[in-house]
């Protein structure tokens, strides 16, 4: 029993928990998921081992991403990533959802399962159920030798390293660094970016690493707000576009290890019933990342503010005017919209991590929840 102690503190390498310890290794976790995915003349993406043929990617008519938990919020975020980089329309779906309701897949519909663990039950079957409707099957897992990983037609393997805590933290982010890739490679294959465009955006996302690195170091801020909210007993999340899904990640992230009650809105919808919830006091923590929607989340902002809400809000270094509208900022270094993402759920993150100890819960084995789900 002893030595399984000691063991485990080597492992936990001087954290208090794997789930801290797993934030702090994401930017290496991106570093690795990109080493090797990119030509000497940083211009293009190359896929070692991927047999998916330009013909066939020029045949596609639809992508379904399916995964269930942190994976289904990566694919909510993959969705944007593709369908802005190529027009292929996508379709993300939970996959207990998805087995049930008699998909249309037909052969020019490409299937991308995500898992971290390749072992979900959900995300099994509805692999093999989408090669049986005749789809190709891509699967984004961090472990290659899992049945995921066996069964799916191809593999892009995230390259995290192993994740202890139950909460989700690095493999959903090296999933969102494996959506990116993989969206500018099919809009390489299919020619729906100028190339110019493309290196560009494979510079901001080879900076990715470091600037997460430059949010980690403002972690000491975000404890402090963590000891704020751990006595609420409901929080909001809001956010539109990309920052939406983000939002939803935030939350639940929250809920798995703080048990504090808290809710995803996209921000524009909040007026449709949510508002009714806000009152003095309640915190609300608003992503807004996104420059061309700015306006709108400010304004989503002062309609909670005005029923007393506490707002935290996420944004870019740049974004001053926000500063004016919240009661508390956090800011994320400058990045291209698509991959802000991975920057402002770091803080989120790390909210739920405080929030959790704070609370003196078990961060890493929050209760009834299990890291992998082998059952339907
Ligand atoms: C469990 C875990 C979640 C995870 C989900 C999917 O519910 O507690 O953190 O997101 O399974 O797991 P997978 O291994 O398929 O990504």
């Amino acid at each position: 029993f002893r030595v399984d102690w000691d063991m485990e503190q080597t492992e936990k390498d001087g954290f208090e928990h794997f789930m801290l310890k797993e934030i702090y290794e994401q930017p290496n976790a991106f570093r690795k998921t990109i080493l090797n995915r990119i030509d000497s003349a940083g211009k293009n993406i190359v896929f070692e081992g991927l047999q998916l043929s330009s013909e066939q990617i020029h045949r596609l008519d639809k992508i379904f991403i399916i995964a269930c938990g942190t994976a289904y919020h990566a694919g909510l975020v993959g969705k944007h990533v593709i369908e802005e980089l190529t027009r292929i329309p996508v379709e993300v779906d939970v996959a207990s959802e998805f087995r049930y309701r008699r998909p249309i897949v037909t052969d020019k519909t490409l299937v991308i399962v995500v898992s971290q663990s390749g072992e979900t039950a959900d995300t099994l079957a509805a692999l093999r159920e989408s090669q049986r409707l005749g789809a190709k099957v891509l699967a984004i897992t961090n472990v290659p030798g899992s049945s995921i990983a066996r069964d799916a037609d191809e593999v892009i393997a995230t390259v995290a390293g192993p994740e202890i805590a139950v909460a989700s933290t690095k493999a959903y982010t090296s999933q969102l660094i494996a959506f990116y890739l993989f969206g500018i490679y099919l809009a390489q294959v299919k020619e729906t970016i100028p190339e110019e465009e493309r290196k560009v955006m494979i510079e901001a996302l080879c900076k990715l690493p470091e600037q997460t690195e430059v949010v980690l170091q403002h972690a000491n801020d975000i404890r402090m707000y963590a000891e704020a909210i751990k006595g609420h007993s409901s929080l909001f999340f809001i956010g539109r576009g990309i920052d939406y899904a983000v939002a939803l990640e935030g939350s639940l992230k929250l809920k798995e290890i703080s048990y504090i009650h808290s809710e995803a809105y996209a921000a524009g919808e909040l007026k449709h019933g949510t508002l009714a919830l806000i009152e003095e006091g309640t915190p609300v923590i608003a992503l807004a990342t996104q420059t061309e929607l700015y306006e709108k989340m400010a304004s989503n902002i002062k309609e909670v503010k005005a029923r007393g809400a506490h707002v935290l809000g996420v944004t870019l270094e740049e974004n001053i005017e926000l500063h004016r509208n919240v009661d508390d900022v956090c800011l994320i270094p400058s990045a291209m919209a698509l991959f802000t993402p991975v920057l402002s759920v770091i803080p989120l993150q790390l909210i739920s991590y405080y929030t959790s100890l704070a609370l003196g819960n078990d961060v890493d084995k929050p209760r009834n929840l299990a890291k992998s789900v082998t059952v339907e």
